[in-house]
């Protein structure tokens, strides 16, 4: 079994070894970026980073990242969608580009987690009205002998900003097996209120692997809650529940995710309320309330 520890300290080794320092997981409650509630994705603490600000940890950087999305939360329950996640990411503050990002990436999953290349697809993003077609991936990937790359447009293999404005640009998709499992995104321009695309100053890379889909597909299982990072509260679940668990694994399971995601929010300071993140708090307790009266 590959643990969730092995996986990110092979993560932050690697990245390590490629010159980057490693910063600490932020909270959960954006600091440096007030365009979104929370912190969805290990570049919102990087945004004045990003931005052009210098970072005093210099111009390589890699960390385990906790996040909370609710964007996908009528998917929770389901073997591959969590409100509460880790995301691993490296990032270049306008130091690396294309070649070396996609390479490390390739070496990180070809060699240090031994995926073979065969299983390996990739997206790229198939340009726009403000974006040429990302054809320096494809180059690069072709050079590393990947068959199977496809472009698509904006919807697919572009990232960002994850508010109204803010750092975004095109990414280049890794799938495993058909399963995306990371994205490296090269973000080379500011969106405006008003809606344009504005070339930053320097040209960065920001990326992030899904430490419990990565894990899954790790282990060849095709179930998060299999992993290490979902077991030991499962097994406990089941061990409480006995036979109802069989006929309400998903109800549990999503009264399982809305608690760990309310933990780790309370956690960093929120309490239920009636705005902003205590909402979102509340309503996640609520939908847990909701869904234990069902059974
Ligand atoms: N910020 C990018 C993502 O969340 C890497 O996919």
């Amino acid at each position: 079994m590959v643990t969730r520890k092995d996986l990110i300290d092979k993560y932050l080794e690697f990245f390590k070894s490629k010159g980057h320092k490693v910063i600490p997981s932020a909270s959960l409650i954006p600091s440096n970026d007030p365009t979104v509630l929370f912190t969805t994705a290990g570049m919102h603490p990087l945004v004045p980073y990003l931005l052009g600000q210098k970072h005093p940890l210099g111009k390589r950087l890699v960390n385990v990242q906790k996040c909370i999305r609710t964007t996908d939360i009528d998917e929770v329950g389901d073997e591959t969608h969590h409100t509460f996640f880790e995301m691993l990411g490296n990032w270049s503050l306008g130091d690396y580009w294309k070649e070396d990002a996609i390479k490390y990436s390739y070496e990180f999953l070809t060699k240090t987690l031994q995926i073979l290349p065969g299983k390996i697809s990739v997206t790229c993003f198939k340009g726009d009205k403000n974006a040429q077609q990302d054809t320096e991936s494809e180059k690069v990937w072709k050079l590393l002998k990947i068959k199977n790359i496809k472009f698509l447009g904006k919807e697919d293999n572009w990232w960002g900003p994850a508010g109204e404005t803010g750092p975004c640009g095109p990414d280049t998709e890794m799938f495993v097996n058909g399963l995306e499992i990371w994205n490296d995104v090269f973000m080379q321009y500011n969106k405006t209120a008003e809606g344009k695309f504005i070339p930053l100053q320097q040209k960065n890379v920001d990326t992030g692997m899904g430490v419990e889909r990565t894990l899954a597909i790790l282990n060849n299982l095709d179930d998060n809650y299999l992993t290490d990072a979902w077991k030991p509260i499962i097994n406990e679940i089941e061990e409480i529940s006995g036979e109802k668990y069989k006929d309400n694994k998903k109800i549990m399971r999503i009264i399982a995710d809305h608690l760990k995601a309310s933990v780790f929010i309370i956690g960093d300071g929120v309490l239920p309320s009636n705005t902003g993140q205590g909402y979102v708090l509340r309503k996640l307790i609520r939908r847990a309330i909701y869904y234990g009266k069902e059974i």
